[in-house]
């Protein structure tokens, strides 16, 4: 059989992912892997017509695809987005169409459910019959009981396509949004308070994302920077190489770091505006993300209150509102809200007057919703990863990461260790334990009390404030 492989890494070749996809060429013998570098050629297959026809036709020759991709920021990267948008701009749909497809990513398994979830959504709206993901830590190759898996994987790919084996669609068609929004209640004007706003979008002219852009800024009494990221002038998407990692510093010199300082870096109140396309918002939002990347693990909007303004049906694309709140909550942010243009231009008009006002009530006060699971988890990724080997080489995370405490294992925390060892022990005693697991709910509670005792006294002192 004829696989067609569609990379998504940068980096050609030298790309990790792509190490994997050379295993299995080894592995299968008798099948053939012809691999599209999306990622690597994104700016040729953009430009070049024949280039373009000729993956056209690799894709059509094959059996099946295996989209082969690293996760970046979250999702696959821009440029591989940026190829997922060409199919859909160039009517390519029917090449894929009834292809059976599956996926392998390797990452550091942060976030590659949504990569996963979102190349399936875009399968199931080519028509492809979408057999399974596979997630791959970057170094799991090395280990034989990986190798074994992936090649179950594969097999159960290979046979899938073999017996033509038939595949719900998992992801619901998206529903048409049509331009609807024409502002109707004129702002009442939101006093800032002196904190610095800004939105950056990718609006075109005419959209309702542009409506939404213009009705938030004159929800806001002060001064309001608004710019389009296109003036980020960006020369290209992150490469991956990861040079970054010394000193926070971009191989590329284009606008993009000016953009970064002059916009992101002074804002208190960062509004982020896009258009849905496909399933995520833009390759060109999608670049700027995989861009920030050269801040590499440091919370680049701690403390920030962030809003979103999304065109398109978002109510419908929980991977893609997934990925929005995580990537706030993962910098240290707050999360104000999200406004589509989804309901009546009323409600879309009340929505952005109280996102404005919430956003600078919130930053007054300093407010930063407490992790949930995704911020969470990933800072225990995060620690363990830059810990465990990625400080040789990502120098300005592990000085972050030392300087703020994050190295923060449980190991480290001696009092508690010992406290631990000795109740530990103390189980040991029958009639203790008895103790302990008949009244088990007042001892979970007892370390809380504290807390209650005080709330009265504290809450006074807010008062006085
Ligand atoms: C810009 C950038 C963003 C990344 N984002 C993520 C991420 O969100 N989650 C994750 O687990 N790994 C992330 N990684 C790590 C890559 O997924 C990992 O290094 C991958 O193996 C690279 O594969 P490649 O060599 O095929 O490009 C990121 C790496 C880069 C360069």
């Amino acid at each position: 059989m004829q696989i067609c492989v569609i990379s998504g890494s940068p980096k050609g070749e030298k790309s990790v992912t792509l190490q994997y996809v050379r295993f299995l060429e080894e592995a299968f013998l008798e099948h053939t892997f012809s691999v599209v570098h999306a990622g690597r050629d994104i700016r040729t297959l953009e430009r070049q017509e024949e280039v373009w026809s000729g993956v056209l036709a690799a894709v059509k020759e094959s059996d099946g695809v295996l989209w082969a991709t690293p996760v970046y920021v979250m999702l696959v990267p821009a440029q591989l987005k940026r190829f997922i948008e060409l199919v859909g701009e160039r009517n390519a749909g029917e090449t894929f169409f009834g292809k059976h497809a599956a996926c392998l990513t390797t990452s550091i398994h942060y976030f590659d459910h949504t990569a996963h979830a979102y190349l399936h959504g875009v399968c199931d709206d080519l028509g492809m019959r979408y057999t399974g993901s596979c997630s791959a830590h970057m170094q799991d190759l090395e280990k034989e009981a990986f190798q074994e898996q992936l090649v179950l994987f594969v097999s159960d790919f290979l046979e899938a396509i073999a017996e033509e084996r038939p595949i719900l669609r998992e992801f619901s068609p998206l529903p048409a949004i049509s331009p609807h929004y024409t502002p109707t209640i004129p702002p009442a004007a939101v006093d800032t308070r002196g904190k610095r706003v800004v939105i950056l979008h990718d609006a075109e002219s005419g959209s309702d994302l542009e409506a939404m852009v213009r009705h938030l800024a004159a929800c806001y009494a002060g001064s309001v920077q608004v710019a389009h990221i296109r003036d980020a002038m960006m020369n290209g998407g992150c490469l991956g190489c990861c040079r970054c990692a010394f000193e926070n510093a971009c191989v590329y010199d284009d606008g993009f770091r000016a953009f970064w300082e002059e916009y992101v870096v002074p804002a208190d109140i960062l509004v982020m505006a896009g258009t849905v396309r496909d399933r995520f918002l833009s390759a060109a939002w999608k670049q700027f993300f995989d861009r920030s990347f050269f801040s590499g693990h440091v919370p680049a909007f701690k403390g920030k209150q962030v809003a979103y303004l999304v065109e398109g049906p978002l109510g419908h694309l929980a991977t893609l509102r997934e990925v929005l709140t995580s990537l706030v909550m993962t910098e240290k942010a707050n999360l104000v809200g999200i406004v589509t243009n989804e309901p009546d231009p009323g409600e879309i008009d009340a929505a952005l007057h109280t996102l404005a006002e919430r956003s600078v009530r919130l930053a007054d006060r300093g407010y930063i919703a407490p992790a949930t699971f995704p911020a969470v988890a990933g800072h225990k990724i995060f620690r363990d990863e830059i810990w465990g080997g990625m400080r040789a080489t990502f120098k300005a995370d592990d000085r972050y990461y030392r300087q703020h405490g994050l190295y923060d294992f449980p190991t480290r925390n001696y009092l508690q260790r010992i406290g631990t060892r000795a109740t530990s022990l103390m189980m040991c005693i029958p009639s203790v334990r008895r103790e302990v697991v008949k009244n088990m709910p007042t001892y979970m509670i007892q370390p809380l009390q504290k807390a209650i005792e005080t709330s009265r006294v504290l809450a006074e002192r807010r008062k006085r404030r």
